[in-house]
């Protein structure tokens, strides 16, 4: 039986690589996806999201543009990271689809709300949208059935700020509704997805399949790797979402540790920082899964195989 999920998603270079991972993995059936401001704006990650999943022959799924903005921050956009559009140096068609009229936080709780335990909301980017349908409707926190989450960096550096990761960052004020309301979440941090790096001979193996989806991902990933090599000196670069995604149906990825984790919401040089207490010094219950340890190598062998999968299949 499939894995019902929602992503939620600013698409986003490792946003796309997810997209298309959902798109070919039988092991997930993808419902919906809805659109958030982060990499690029609400208008951009929209219409990628979109072309990402024509790209994949995924037209069918539904996408919902979501907030526009943080709920108190002032925006924070990646052109640095992920190029003006987005999808770094790729060149996609016009989407044929249009995104649905409805809200994306609206369709959350309508999703959520009518299939009790059975929606897996895979979060990849800033948590506005998520904040927004915790507050419209508290009860989608016991009906969702799980939510995987892309940010934080809990003993890792920040990759936004020195303490901050770009999601929490960028909507630390989301981040903190979402952390503590109770959703039954697993967190993939900094901490694990910098141990994952998609390296040129990664690319180089998928090149050796001749498809518009190995086109798609060198020129997207060029970019991202010239970002990650000027930014951090990383030779390629770090592909937190599709590993995020990939956890949904091989959680042995990764190792987990029951954890209260908080974010910093203080005006303060740690504004979006995210801490875990190791030694439960305030006796609270763990609020998050947290991965904290990952076989990198068993990750990128499966997305490698997955794309060469999805490249056969469209050429
Ligand atoms: O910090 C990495 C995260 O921020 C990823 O989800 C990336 O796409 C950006 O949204
Ligand atoms: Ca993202």
């Amino acid at each position: 039986m499939p894995k019902h999920i929602i992503i939620d998603t600013d698409p986003g270079i490792d946003d796309a690589l997810a997209i298309l991972l959902a798109a070919v993995s039988p092991e997930i059936a993808l419902d919906g996806v809805t659109t958030i401001h982060g990499n690029a704006s609400t208008e951009q990650t929209t219409w990628n999201a979109l072309a990402v999943l024509e790209l994949a022959k995924a037209s069918h799924v539904p996408v919902f543009k979501g907030c526009d903005l943080p709920l108190v921050k002032e925006s924070l956009l990646g052109p640095e990271t992920h190029g003006n559009s987005g999808l770094g140096y790729a060149q996609l068609p016009e989407p044929a689809t249009q995104p649905k009229a409805q809200h994306g936080s609206d369709y959350l709780i309508e999703q959520i709300m009518s299939r009790p335990g059975e929606v897996t909301l895979v979060a990849i980017g800033p948590l506005t949208n998520v904040a927004l349908a915790i507050r419209q409707e508290p009860h989608i926190v016991e009906n969702v059935k799980e939510v995987f989450i892309m940010g934080g960096a809990i003993q890792h550096p920040g990759n936004t700020t020195a303490q901050a990761e770009y999601n929490t960052y960028v909507d630390p004020h989301a981040a903190h509704i979402v952390f503590h309301s109770g959703m039954p979440m697993i967190l993939t941090p900094l901490d694990v997805t910098y141990q994952c790096i998609f390296t040129q001979a990664d690319l180089d193996r998928l090149l050796k399949i001749d498809s518009p989806v190995t086109k798609f991902i060198a020129d997207a990933t060029r970019f991202y790797m010239e970002f990650h090599d000027e930014y951090q000196s990383i030779d390629g670069c770090v592909i937190n979402d599709p590993m995020t995604l990939a956890l949904t149906f091989m959680p042995e990825i990764c190792d987990y540790q029951n954890l209260v984790v908080d974010v910093d919401i203080s005006t303060g040089v740690g504004l979006g920082n995210t801490f875990g207490d190791f030694y439960n010094y305030e006796k609270k219950k763990p609020n998050m899964k947290v991965a904290m340890g990952v076989r990198p190598r068993m990750f990128m062998e499966l997305f490698l195989e997955r794309m060469e999968k999805l490249a056969r299949e469209i050429s």
